[in-house]
């Protein structure tokens, strides 16, 4: 049984037992249920308190257990906060650490609810693609009002508990000692009858039509690829116009057809994969970590400076070195400018302002740097200069400092070896900008030591980033698929396409930003310097010359006013270019390529299974973990469309087979060396199972 039962005076304690959330699975319900029985059952027992053993009150319905036959074997909730709500003797909810999802619907259908102040109240499930299911979306708004409670079954974000002082969620906050406050309160009021019931509570919302149409207004427009919000909008509204029992199968209809779909899927996928990126097989959870109380920057430059805020952000000292006053000077006066921008928007306090910058010290020294527990080389993207960076720090750094590289392509192994101590260096692969994008590719060396690893992966939790272990190979996880997509995006515009078709269909499934959009803002000269470095290293090296093309003319994208589209001053709005289109439709002439018609579901499917197959090596040579960390990398850091779970999951949804034949029929069109199915993609589609 997930729940102690015992019973202090006259009054009876369950107590949800089911580390670390107190998820309310089978075991956990049945405990809760059965509990109950033995207190209504027990002539010497007043009154009974429902509360969570550790952490949580409780953390809602087990998400682990969904999809399987115990989510819905009973007790289930509903059948629990049915019985807790018809008992003839007052329950009470001692709330406290985090009440979410089911957790806080089986405080609301208890007749009293006590809290401690600093407990998370959500109810988060429209983050998991769904909506409150045990009468969360009826009794929340007879609790706490219409407005409040539709804001957060939307949002599913959280609210402190002593926001509800004196709402009808809590009917006493208690500081200190929470269980005995819970007893005292249960004494006091074991007599009082009738038992108060959430479902009695009279709604009144005038204004009620207007009210609904601008909530759904305001809900779909930032809803977009998400069916869930609407959802919750109408189960709310039916909390208003219907009875409690009607309102309430509304809700379930809704909550049931949610779980099937393909969004929801993602989402739940998305939230494990998080954790489990965390995960690394050969390092355990508690291994020791070293102390990162002060860090370096080398290189002031876009990478450098973002870094650095990262550190300040987490309230870290963190000095950057560069090799003369004037670019550094510049360095941090983007940096400061960042911060100011913050502070005007709102985003940042004055003293938050100011104590960020304090933070970060600027520097010609390596001297200064000597003692900081990180380093982090963020200079040109050249290995003579990470060369020389790295001599220099192996001769100055502090025993036992992590000596980390911010190379986006550049082999970890050999930059490790200009070190005496290979062991301290990792790659720290962000994004830019790499004060805001959430992803950290962690590359692991083959020297790197595991507490090394373990330090710099809590390091990521710590500055808010999702870290996400690779091993060194060109390009890491994210790049190195990013250029077979681009590749095949190339090879279209060859056959057919032009940027605007190829960005639209992309958006069109989901992505934030089409390739040549993305190509635009991030500078197409940076793929440009990648592609000649591919050529002189490998001759038989084949992408579409029309990047080339439009280098040579200038075209790096936004920051030249043009790029694959055209820019007018002041705008960011991508014009279709008429030279550039010329170009691509000579350049096929020049091949001897009769330009066709090509279908968007040939786009994306050329664009995604490329990405695909390619991680299907990573996955088989070890350089990701897991199929999953690579739809983080993917979500997280390449703009892939949340609701579709990222590549893997997406190639899952649709079926390995029907990927592996849509692969077999482009490997029959130009170019087909680059369809071949990888073996891991091919075994698996025959065996008819998933990546996930
Ligand atoms: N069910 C099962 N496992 C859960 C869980 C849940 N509801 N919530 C968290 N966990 C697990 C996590 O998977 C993780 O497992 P792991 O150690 O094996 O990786 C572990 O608990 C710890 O989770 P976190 O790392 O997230 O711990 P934090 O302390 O940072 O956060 C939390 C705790 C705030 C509860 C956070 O985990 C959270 O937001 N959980 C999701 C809550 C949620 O969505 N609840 C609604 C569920 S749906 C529902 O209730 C349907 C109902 O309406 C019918
Ligand atoms: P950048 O050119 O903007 O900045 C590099 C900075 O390093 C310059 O300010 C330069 O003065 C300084 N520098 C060079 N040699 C130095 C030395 N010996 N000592 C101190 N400072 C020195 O380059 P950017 O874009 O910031 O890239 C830095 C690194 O980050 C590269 O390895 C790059 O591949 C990587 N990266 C870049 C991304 C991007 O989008 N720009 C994304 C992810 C990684």
């Amino acid at each position: 049984m997930s729940a102690d039962y015992e019973v202090r005076g006259g009054i009876a304690i369950i107590t949800m037992n089911n580390p670390p959330v107190n998820g309310l699975g089978h075991a956990t319900r049945s405990g809760i249920f059965d509990g109950l029985k033995k207190a209504l059952a027990d002539g010497a027992v007043k009154a009974v308190v429902i509360t969570g053993a550790g952490k949580a009150f409780s953390g809602g319905a087990d998400i682990k257990e969904f999809n399987t036959p115990k989510s819905f074997a009973e007790p289930n909730l509903l059948t629990v906060i049915e019985a807790v709500e018809a008992a003839d003797k007052p329950v009470i909810a001692a709330v406290h650490s985090v009440a979410m999802g089911g957790g806080l619907e089986l405080a609301l259908g208890c007749h009293y609810r006590v809290a401690a102040p600093g407990a998370q109240i959500a109810l988060p499930e429209v983050k998991l693609g769904l909506l409150p299911g045990a009468g969360g979306t009826q009794r929340l708004p007879r609790a706490v009002g219409v407005e409040t409670a539709l804001n957060m079954i939307v949002t599913g974000n959280p609210t402190p508990s002593e926001k509800f002082a004196g709402t009808g969620l809590f009917d006493r906050m208690i500081e200190g000692d929470l269980m005995a406050g819970a007893v005292a309160f249960a004494e006091e009021i074991a007599d009082r009858r009738p038992l108060p019931k959430v479902r009695d509570i009279e709604i009144n919302l005038p204004n009620r039509e207007t009210f609904f149409k601008v909530a759904r207004d305001t809900v779909a427009a930032a809803a977009k690829n998400f069916p869930a919000p609407l959802n919750c909008v109408d189960c709310v509204e039916a909390a208003v116009t219907m009875s409690f029992e009607e309102g309430l199968k509304v809700e379930r209809e809704s909550f049931l057809m949610l779980m099937q779909t393909t969004e929801s899927k993602a989402l739940r996928h998305y939230f494990f994969s998080e954790r489990a990126a965390a995960k690394i097989p050969d390092v355990s959870e508690d291994a020791a970590k070293r102390p990162i109380r002060t860090a370096a920057v080398i290189g002031a430059g876009t990478m450098g400076g973002g870094i650095a805020m990262n550190f300040a952000n987490a309230g870290i000292p963190v000095a950057v070195v560069e090799m003369n006053q004037e670019v550094l000077d510049k360095g941090l006066a983007t940096v400061r400018r960042n911060y100011e921008s913050s502070l005007k928007k709102g985003r940042l306090t004055q003293e938050k302002f100011e104590q960020r910058l304090g933070l970060i010290k600027g520097t010609l020294s390596y001297a200064d740097v000597k003692d900081a527990d990180i380093v982090i080389e963020a200079v040109f993207e050249d290995m003579s200069v990470k060369e020389a960076v790295f001599r220099k720090l192996d001769e100055v750094m502090k025993p036992g400092a992590i000596l980390a590289s911010n190379t986006s392509t550049l082999d970890v192994n050999r930059i490790a070896g200009f070190t005496g101590r290979p062991q301290d260096v990792i790659g720290t692969h962000f994004f830019s900008p790499a004060n805001i994008m959430k992803l950290l590719e962690v590359v692991r060396g083959e020297k790197t030591g595991k507490d090394v690893l373990a330090t710099t992966m809590a390091l990521a939790k710590k500055i808010k980033k999702i870290g996400v272990v690779s091993g060194v190979c060109d390009g890491f996880i994210g790049n190195r698929m990013l250029e077979q997509y681009s590749r095949q995006a190339g090879f279209l515009l060859e056959e057919g396409c032009l940027p605007e078709q190829i960005d639209k269909a992309m958006e069109e499934f989901g992505f934030a930003m089409g390739p040549f959009r993305v190509g635009d803002l991030a500078g197409n000269d940076v793929g440009w310097y990648i592609r000649k470095r591919r050529y002189a290293e490998r001759p038989d090296t084949i992408f579409s010359k029309t990047a080339d093309l439009l280098c040579e003319a200038g075209r790096f994208g936004q920051k030249t006013g043009a790029g694959w589209y055209d820019y007018k001053p002041g705008e960011r709005k991508a014009y279709p270019s008429e030279w550039v289109n010329a170009m691509i439709v000579n350049h096929s002439k020049e091949l001897g390529i009769g330009r066709r018609e090509i279908g968007d579901r040939e786009i994306v499917e050329r664009l995604v299974y490329a990405l695909v197959n390619e991680a299907a090596y990573l996955l088989a040579e070890g350089i990701a973990q897991r199929a999953s960390d690579v739809d983080i990398v993917y979500i997280t850091g390449y703009g892939f469309p949340l609701h579709r779970g990222g590549p893997m999951f997406y190639a899952d949804t649709v079926g390995l087979s029907t990927v592996v034949a849509a692969m077999e029929k482009y490997a029959k069109g130009r170019y087909g060396q680059f369809w071949k199915p990888a073996p891991l993609l091919a075994k698996l589609a025959a065996e008819g199972k998933t990546f996930n």
